[in-house]
This record gives structure tokens, sequence and C-alpha cells, in this order.
């Protein structure tokens, strides 16, 4: 497995890679969630390619950057087993020498749900994202479900911008007891992993409503509860979007929605999301 810390190298590798070529996007602290994404990589594309980077554009001045969990030789480790050809894992200066002066603006999805929460958040994930696109120029890339609105800003990017790569998603990954797994998760303690459940949990009781025919505040209601009735969680958000424009619906909508949450369990920002059939 070739590990690059260059772009001059990558885009060497990249020239010269025959057949087709599939990207996964990381920032690292890999888990059973981000191997998921690169088993459909793999199963896709002749040169798989791995990029482990903690963008410090997509953080907030008060958010994790620093202490977001870098554990690059498991992560090497992991991907190597995984059959990955080649891991790009640049440092800061080589992603941004200077401050980016041409910036790339996600749109009115961006300020909503976890773009109001993390103002900035969007525009710096498309900005690497189409860095790291540029450089890999793939066939496919693959982002996972569990980033429900990263994935579909993405998709607007690419279909806006006409960029020549085919977006696939990966469904979320969970431990045994449901709950998503995330780099995050490291931040919790036993008790706080047990409390985290209640976002699951309540996506699961959003979905039970919603094959009882339960109306929009109904299923909403339903869900709320899980998460209002555990005084160690504090809720960001709880509600039911268009799965592709992340719009709110309209009360009378019936169809497929997606119930997306995000809440604070101790210090530690959760999200998670799931389809709900609605009517
Ligand atoms: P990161 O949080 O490391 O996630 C990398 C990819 O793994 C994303 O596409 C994410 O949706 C996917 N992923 C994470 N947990 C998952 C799970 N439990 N199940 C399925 N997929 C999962 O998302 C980012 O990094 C960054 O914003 C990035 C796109 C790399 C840009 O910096």
């Amino acid at each position: 497995m070739h590990v690059f810390q260059k772009k001059s190298e990558l885009v060497s590798y990249v020239n010269q890679s025959k057949g087709s070529r599939g990207l996964v996007m990381t920032m690292g602290a890999l888990h059973q969630g981000h191997l998921a994404l690169v088993r459909e990589a793999r199963k896709a594309a002749d040169t798989v390619i791995v990029s482990i980077y903690v963008n410090p554009l997509q953080f907030g001045p008060n958010e994790d950057f620093d202490a977001y969990p870098r554990t690059l030789d498991a992560d090497l480790a992991l991907l190597e087993e995984a059959g990955v050809d080649a891991v790009f894992a640049p440092s800061d200066a080589e992603i941004y020498p200077r401050e980016p002066l041409v910036r790339i603006d996600p749109g009115p999805v961006a300020t909503m749900l976890e773009g109001k929460t993390r103002p900035g958040h969007f525009a710096g994930v498309l900005q690497v994202v189409n860095k790291v696109l540029n450089l890999v120029r793939p066939d496919y890339a693959f982002f996972g479900q569990k980033d429900a609105q990263q994935l579909a800003l993405i998709r607007t990017m690419v279909a806006d911008l006409d960029m020549p790569v085919e977006i696939h998603s990966v469904p979320i990954q969970r431990d045994t007891a449901g709950l998503a797994l995330s780099s995050r998760n490291s931040y919790l303690s036993e008790i706080e992993r047990t409390n985290a459940l209640a976002l699951s949990q309540a996506l699961k009781d959003g979905v039970e409503a919603g094959y009882e025919h339960g109306t929009i505040p109904e299923i909403i209601r339903a869900a709320v509860a899980d998460i209002s009735e555990n005084p160690k969680l504090k809720l960001d958000y709880l509600t039911l979007v268009d799965p592709q424009t992340f719009m709110p619906l309209q009360p009378d909508f019936k169809g497929i929605g997606l119930l997306v949450v995000a809440a604070w369990v101790g210090q530690t920002r959760l999200i998670d999301n799931m389809e709900v059939s609605i009517g």
C-alpha cells in the first residue's frame, strides 16, 4: 500500500494508475463505518484511494479540531488489511499552503440543521472534498449515509458544477446496541455511551410511528420523547426532511422522509438519521 503525504506524489500515482479509481475520504480514527465505504470502493473500482485528513476548515472556533482523535498508524494497518491501494495523508501546509481565496458556496441547505449549529462547516467540507476530488479524479467516490446532509450537499455540488464523478452512498453502520459508529464515540464514557443509545432509539420509535400511519407531528413526538425524557441529553434538532433536498416536509407529505437528529451527550455532539415511511 502506498502512503503519500504530498499532492505531487499522489497525482503522479493517479496519472499512472490503470482502470477505474474509487475514492473514500475520511478524517481518520477509522472504524467499521469507514471500512464499509472501503469495501464498497474495493468492489467497484480497480484502484482504491483513501484520504485521511482532519480538515481545519470544517471545524468552528469552539469545536473539537484539537481534540479530534488522530490514530494514523492504526488507520494504515486497517486500510492495508482492507486491500487499499494508496492512502493520501497530507499535512495542513500541503492542503492549505495559504488561506484559500476562492471558496465553494454551499447554498441555503448549508444554513439549516447541522449548518445552523455549525456555521461554515459545510463550506469547509465542500472545499476539501472538491480539492481531493480534483487531485484523485476518481470515477466513484463513496460517502456514508451517517452524514446525510453532507452527502446531499456533495451530490448537489457535483450536479451543479458538473463534476465528473459518481457519488455512491453507503448505509449507516451501527454497533450491536444500535449506536451509529462515529470517530467521536471515543469521547464517550461508558455511561454516556448508554445514554447515547437514546438517539437511535428515538429514530426507531419515529420509524415505528410511521409504520402505524402516524402523522408527521406524531412521528416527531414519538421520537422526541426518548431524548427529552433523558436529562443527560440535550437535543439540538429532531425533524423530518426530504432525503434529497433536506428541506422540511409539508404537514400533508406522504412518502419517504428522513428523520434526522442531533444531540449533545455531555460535551459530545452526536448525529444520526433513519428513513421513515409517512402516510
Ligand atoms: P469522517 O467523519 O471521517 O467520515 C468519513 C466518511 O465515513 C463519511 O462519508 C461518513 O459519512 C462515513 N461514515 C462515518 N461513520 C459512518 C457510519 N457509522 N456508517 C457509514 N458511514 C460512515 O465525513 C467526514 O469525515 C469529513 O467531513 C470528510 C468528508 C472526510 C471531509 O473532510
